[in-house]
C-alpha cells in the first residue's frame, strides 16, 4: 500500500497573519486526518514561519521552485541548500505555471529535480497536458516527454524518491475536475511507463492528481486505484477545506 500525500501548493498566497490563521486551523483538527501525509508548499518568504509553526507537528513543508544552480550571481533565485536549511522535504519543479509562464523546459525541469535529489529533498515533479493537447489526443505523449526529460537525465531509480503529480493544466484553477477514471487512466499510463523499466519502483512510486480538487470530490479521485493523493491549490487556503481532502485520502 503506497501512502497517501496531499500537499498544499498555496502559489502567490498569504501573509504572515493569514498563514498563522491558516496553518492553526490546519494543527487544530489534524487528528481528523488518519491515513494521509500532509504538507504545505509556501512561498519562500514564508518558509521561516512556517517551520516555526510546524516545527512539532506530523505535516511536513517544501517549496514551489528552486534555481538549478547551486550559489552565485542569480538575482532572485533561491537555491537547494537554503531549502535544506529551512527544514523542507518537498520541492515542487515543473509546475505548469512555471512551464507556461516562465519557459521552464523539460530539460530545466530535469535539472531542478536532479539538484533536489542530490541535496536528499523529494521533488514533486508536476506532468499534464494542456486543452489543446488533450483534445488532439495528444496527451500520453506529452506526459511522456515530460517525464523522460527526467529519466534520460536521472535514470529510473531516481523516481523511488520523488513524487508525481498528474495535473491536466485545463484542470487547474478553473473549477473543471478530470473525472476520477479521466484521471486513473493518465496515472494508470504514467505508471505503465514506469513499470515497463522497473516494476518496483513502480509499485512504490506515489503518484498524486491535482487540477481543482476539493473536498467534496477528493474522496472518488483518491479511492482509483493509481491516485496516492493530490496537489491541492485554491483549497490548500482553507484549514477546513484541506482538512476534508486529507480525511478523503
Ligand atoms: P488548483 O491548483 O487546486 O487550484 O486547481 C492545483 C495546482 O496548481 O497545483
Amino acid at each position: 500500500m503506497r501512502q497517501s500525500l496531499v500537499v498544499g501548493n498555496w502559489k502567490m498566497n498569504g501573509s504572515i497573519e493569514a498563514n498563522r490563521s491558516l496553518i492553526e486551523g490546519i494543527k487544530q483538527n489534524i487528528t481528523s486526518v488518519k491515513n494521509s501525509e500532509m504538507a504545505v508548499c509556501p512561498p519562500f518568504v514564508y518558509l521561516h514561519q512556517i517551520r516555526e509553526l510546524l516545527k512539532d507537528t506530523s505535516i511536513s513543508w517544501g517549496s514551489q521552485n528552486v534555481s538549478q544552480r547551486d550559489s552565485g550571481a542569480f538575482t532572485g533565485e533561491i537555491a537547494i541548500s537554503m531549502l535544506v536549511d529551512f527544514g523542507c522535504k518537498y520541492v515542487i519543479v515543473g509546475h505548469s505555471e512555471r512551464r507556461s509562464l516562465y519557459g521552464e523546459s523539460d530539460e530545466l525541469v530535469a535539472e531542478k529535480f536532479a539538484k533536489v535529489q542530490s541535496a536528499g529533498l523529494i521533488p514533486i515533479l508536476c506532468v499534464g497536458e494542456l486543452l489543446e493537447e488533450r483534445e488532439a489526443g495528444n496527451t500520453e505523449t506529452v506526459v511522456k516527454r515530460q517525464l523522460d526529460a527526467v529519466l534520460n537525465l536521472q535514470g529510473i531509480a531516481s523516481l523511488e524518491k520523488s513524487v508525481i503529480a498528474y495535473e491536466p493544466v485545463w484542470a487547474i484553477g478553473t473549477g473543471k475536475t478530470a473525472t476520477p477514471q479521466q484521471a486513473q487512466d493518465v496515472h494508470a499510463f504514467i505508471r505503465g511507463q514506469i513499470s515497463a523499466l522497473d516494476a518496483e519502483v513502480a509499485n512504490k512510486v506515489q503518484i498524486l492528481y491535482g487540477g481543482s480538487v476539493n473536498g467534496s470530490n477528493a474522496k472518488e479521485l483518491f479511492t482509483m486505484s493509481d491516485i496516492d493523493g493530490g496537489l491541492i491549490g485554491g483549497a490548500s487556503l482553507k484549514a477546513e477545506d484541506f482538512l476534508a481532502i486529507g480525511q478523503a485520502g
